[in-house]
């Protein structure tokens, strides 16, 4: 309380003093949008794309008490239009607008949030006069809103998820690059098609194989497979397509989803206890992704509570707490002989949100597994 009270007054200043740069919000017209991999500033005015940036909290909306808190601060404070107005340099790329959908951590994404969300976007994206939207997100879940958006979304317009690691007060902040980065993305024709983008630190993400890996760091986020592309200097460079069907591919739309089953996710560890499995099962989850260790093991005091959650109706699919790789199908267990599902290369996190859609379409264990193994 008093930490938070400590801090308003200071992110008060530094907001006012961003509003005295005074950027203009455009209103949106229908306009061409600038060639791909042009460096940024050099395309005429005519050309600029309309952007909507959704404002949702965490840290690229958040302020510090010092400009050393680079890691300890309050995030989700600052409005979207004056994270906006603080980087002047994006109105020469783009006719941007702020919209505020939320101001939260994004720890506290939940279902519902994450369906208001996406439907948003998704009338947005609808709009002729809108080009591309990006979303100022909170670092901690932008993986599973940006893999959401990928699978339910259904344009080809860029859609680019963005975040910072440090508030906007600290020292070496990161929010002001990496949200020009992310317009810069958005308004590139080069970006239609390619799914959900996550854009920080200079690289383009899949929204389906980003990850968060480090808790404080700039360069924290990763994929398995390595970014799309890179932004430097105003010039948006792509080196990589995503493999797997997204957006407009999928059998999933958010304009018919109103609501998703709960799906929960269980960690595996030495001497786990049981009883997270029962409990599960007595919230009504629909399904439980079983975090495991490896290549998706189960300890052999795990294997009944699992059996017995399946036997009551209950999906249980195999992932791996490891981060990365392949959970092969009846290998470490013999899932068509327990009615189990693995779930491909997915972490547990995006299993979660792909076995919620998944339900969405069949109860069948057989089209569920391959759903997996399609996306
Ligand atoms: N609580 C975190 C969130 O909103 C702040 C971290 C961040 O955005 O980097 O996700």
């Amino acid at each position: 309380m008093q930490r938070t009270a400590r801090l308003k007054p200071l992110a008060a200043l530094l907001l006012s003093a961003s509003l005295l740069t005074g950027v203009a919000h455009a209103q949106l017209s229908p306009a061409p949008a600038a060639s791909a991999n042009a460096p940024a500033g050099t395309t005429a005015e005519a050309r600029k794309a309309n952007i909507v940036i959704i404002g949702t909290g965490g840290t690229i909306a958040g302020a510090g008490a010092a400009a050393t808190n680079t890691a300890a601060y309050q995030s989700a404070v600052v409005p979207v239009d004056k994270i906006i107005a603080s980087v002047p340099e994006i109105s020469k790329i783009a006719n941007v607008k702020g919209e505020q959908v939320f101001q939260i951590g994004s720890e506290s994404f939940n279902n519902e949030r994450l369906i208001k969300l996406a439907k948003r976007v998704s009338e947005l994206l609808k709009q002729p006069d809108v080009d591309g939207i990006v979303i100022t997100h909170g670092t901690d879940t932008i993986e599973e809103t940006a893999y959401f958006l990928n699978l339910t979304l259904k344009s080809d317009k860029p859609v680019v998820v963005v975040g910072s690691m440090r508030p906007g007060t600290a020292l070496g902040a990161d929010g002001a690059l990496n949200l020009y980065d992310a317009v810069l993305v958005a308004s590139n024709p080069a970006s239609k098609g390619k799914g959900t983008l996550v854009v920080l630190n200079d690289e383009i993400q899949t929204g389906r194989d980003v990850t968060k890996t480090n808790t404080f760091k700039v360069e924290t986020f990763r994929s398995p497979f390595g970014p799309l592309g890179y932004v430097v200097e105003g010039r948006t460079l792509y080196f990589r397509l995503p493999a797997r069907p997204h957006t407009t591919q999928t059998e999933f739309d958010i304009d018919k989803i109103d609501k998703l089953p709960e799906v929960a996710v269980v960690y595996a560890y030495g001497n786990m206890n049981p009883a997270a499995i029962d409990a599960a099962v007595k919230s009504g989850a629909k399904a439980i992704i079983f975090d495991a260790t490896g290549n998706g093991s189960v300890g052999d005091y795990m294997v009944e509570p699992l059996k017995a959650a399946r036997a009551k109706g209950v999906f249980i699919v195999r992932a791996s707490r490891t981060g990365s790789g392949v959970v092969i199908r009846n290998g470490e267990q013999p899932d068509d002989k327990y009615d189990w599902i693995v779930t491909d290369d997915q972490i547990a996190q995006k299993a979660r949100i792909l076995m919620a859609l998944a339900l969405t379409k069949t109860n069948d264990p057989k089209a569920l597994q391959e759903i997996f193994w399609k996306y």
